[in-house]
């Protein structure tokens, strides 16, 4: 088996020219805005984690997104994390200060995510259990999270993200956690401005869980350069989490502590980005979603999926246009931990190669995130499918079910370069370079 293709010289390839600059995955995309707030912050002289860009994107993202309360952070992280903890003690109560307020309790976790879902569970000492993904929207399988309350019945937790853009189940999801008394942190970082259902009302992603999070991420829908928001109803909760992300001060002359504190807050300035992005985020979602089109009706002949939604019950925000290789059309391809193996075969591909390609032309595509159950700081992690326990399904004589369906989507998907600045003919050379991989 090799990796080396010299795809730029390769007859297959003929006639494709490489990008002269980089077509990237996802980049930040300015509009002129983002300078006058920055510079305003700056001639006033509010160059600090307090300012009138941090109050105006408060208030115009609880207004768009439908929560009554939002506080911007340093990083959509951060704003996970202080999420994590306000469930931990709404459930726990508080922790001392070396303790986390999940130690020793168990939390449900999207297996298909970012890490950075799930990191807080582990900031707070809790154990994250792994629910495995379905294949309509790629995200929670609400069967599996169903199967996961049969096993673990004392759980209240159940941290949920939406992946790519693309809301979950969140009708099922949300039923479920009910029935079982469980409180719902929902990662809407890759997701903002994407809309569901719920319960015959159409929502905001960030507005479904009791405890929520967004991000600005440089790769985000919109972007602050970086920067996140905890977003939620309860007053008492905004107002803990403002307190928490500026180094829980108390009421005194001095510094004065009670609990735990961070520093947590955003900076004016980056809320300056924030503030001049948010005109344009209708617009972002708008071209995201004529990409992750034109790349469905481009790839319509060839043996794949585009990454699917649920089309009664949720409009995503397309952040990201992905795809998988249909199994009877999947090259040789096998991947270690860091690196991997791909074999080219008349009219079959694999995510390595089409990545490959892509490279070789320029472009930046990416594998699909690889799922938590998998990573090696998480393997020891209890993982759960629709079947019931995920690990050690095999021994000599039985072969396992093999159900496992982030490891499945990983193993056969890629994420298309979706940068909202990528012209219809860019576009087209990638939609081109994908159909030659199946050559
Ligand atoms: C699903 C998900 N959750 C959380 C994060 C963390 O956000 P941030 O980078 O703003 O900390 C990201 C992206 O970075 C993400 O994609």
């Amino acid at each position: 088996m090799t990796r080396l293709r010299d795809f730029l010289h390769d007859p297959a390839f003929a006639g494709i020219e490489a990008f002269s600059s980089k077509l990237w995955l996802a980049s930040p995309t300015m509009h002129g805005e983002e300078q006058r707030w920055v510079d305003e912050a700056i001639r006033s002289n509010w160059v600090s984690t307090v300012g009138a860009n941090i109050n105006e994107v408060e208030r115009q993202i609880a207004d768009y997104v439908g929560c009554k309360h939002a506080v911007a952070l340093s990083c959509g992280t951060a704003a996970l994390h202080l999420a994590t903890k306000l469930a931990g003690e709404a459930l726990y109560g508080q922790a001392r200060p070396d303790h986390g307020t999940l130690e020793g309790q168990k939390v449900f976790c999207s297996d298909c995510t970012f890490d950075a879902s799930i990191n807080p569970v582990g900031y707070e000492d809790g154990q994250a259990i792994f629910i495995d993904t379905e294949y309509d929207t790629w995200n929670m399988s609400p069967e599996a999270l169903e199967k996961a309350f049969e096993m673990y019945p004392d759980v209240k937790l159940v941290v949920v993200a939406h992946l790519y853009g693309t809301p979950g189940k969140m009708d099922e999801i949300c039923d479920i956690c009910a029935r079982h008394g469980a409180l719902i942190v929902e990662d809407a970082a890759e997701s903002l401005g994407a809309k569901y259902l719920l319960h015959g009302k159409w929502v905001e992603t960030g507005a479904i869980g009791g405890y929520n999070a967004i991000s600005f991420n440089g790769n985000k829908i919109i972007t602050g350069s970086s920067g996140g928001m905890f977003l939620t109803d309860s007053r008492e909760d905004a107002d803990k989490v403002r307190k928490w992300s500026t180094q829980s001060r108390e009421a005194a002359a001095w510094y004065q502590h009670e609990e735990l504190g961070y520093n947590y807050r955003i900076s004016n300035i980056v809320a300056g980005v924030v503030r001049g992005q948010i005109p344009y985020l209708e617009e972002h979602i708008a071209q995201k979603r004529a990409i992750w089109e034109r790349y469905e009706k481009g790839l319509a002949d060839l043996p794949v999926q585009m990454n699917p939604w649920d089309r009664d019950k949720s409009v995503p925000n397309f952040w990201l246009s992905c795809m998988t290789v249909n199994e009877e059309a999947m090259a040789p391809f096998v991947r270690g931990e860091q690196d991997e193996l791909w074999q080219h075969e008349s009219g079959k591909s694999s995510p390595g190669e089409i990545l490959a390609a892509l490279a070789a032309f320029n472009a930046e595509g990416r594998p699909i995130w690889k799922p938590m159950h998998m990573q090696p700081i998480y393997r020891t992690h209890a993982f759960v499918t629709a079947e019931g326990n995920g690990r050690g399904r095999s021994n000599a004589y039985i072969a396992g079910s093999g159900v496992d369906v982030g490891a499945d989507i990983f193993r056969r998907g890629l994420c298309l370069p979706s940068d909202n600045k990528m012209t219809p003919e860019q576009q087209d050379t990638v939609i081109e370079i994908v159909h030659r991989c199946f050559a």
